[in-house]
């Protein structure tokens, strides 16, 4: 009886556990789902960059368009283009190849962008590297406050971008 018992209070305490487990694997994978945290209101995408991973590609969503933010590494090339938030540098852009629109794939592993319809590629600043993309990864309008992105809005980082012609 009392030997029952036991059997029973170690099999919920192993049954926890498991379930403990259990939830801690799909916390795992819902962090890794998970993009950016983002806030949508009029217009504007809100996002927190500070969680952000090196070489690791965030689709974000602005006004129906996907906008790539990636965190470069520091071997990464620097560029006119790039968003500089603290210490650290992004390619923000909106992810529609210039030639006809699809969406290129980014490569971790190769640290560029392959666009599947024609073959066009695009390096972690955005520019276009191999035809037939004719011009650069569009930057949205953006503007930096603090660690945060607001797509949307025109900031002084932008506007400076937009005077010394960066943006299409
Ligand atoms: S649409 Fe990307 S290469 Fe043609």
């Amino acid at each position: 009886m009392a030997e029952n018992s036991r059997r029973d209070f170690m099999g919920k305490v192993f049954g926890g556990w498991a379930a403990l487990g259990g939830l801690g694997v799909l916390y795992a994978a819902k962090k890794t789902w998970d993009p950016l945290p983002s806030v949508k209101a009029a217009g504007f995408t809100t996002v927190d960059l500070s969680a952000a991973e090196p070489n690791v590609l965030n689709v974000e969503k602005w006004r129906g368009k996907p906008i790539f933010i990636l965190k470069k590494t520091p071997d990464m090339e620097k560029s006119d283009r790039d968003v500089v938030v603290g210490k650290d540098r992004f390619l923000v852009a909106i992810g529609l190849c210039t030639h006809l629109g699809c969406i290129p794939a980014y490569r971790p592993d190769k640290k560029d962008f392959l666009c599947a319809c024609h073959g066009g590629m695009f390096d972690t600043s955005g520019d276009n590297i191999k035809p037939p993309p004719p011009s650069p990864l569009v930057i949205p309008p953006f503007k930096v406050e603090g660690t945060k992105l607001v797509l949307g809005e025109e900031g002084p980082e932008y506007k400076k971008m937009k005077e010394a012609g960066l943006i299409a």
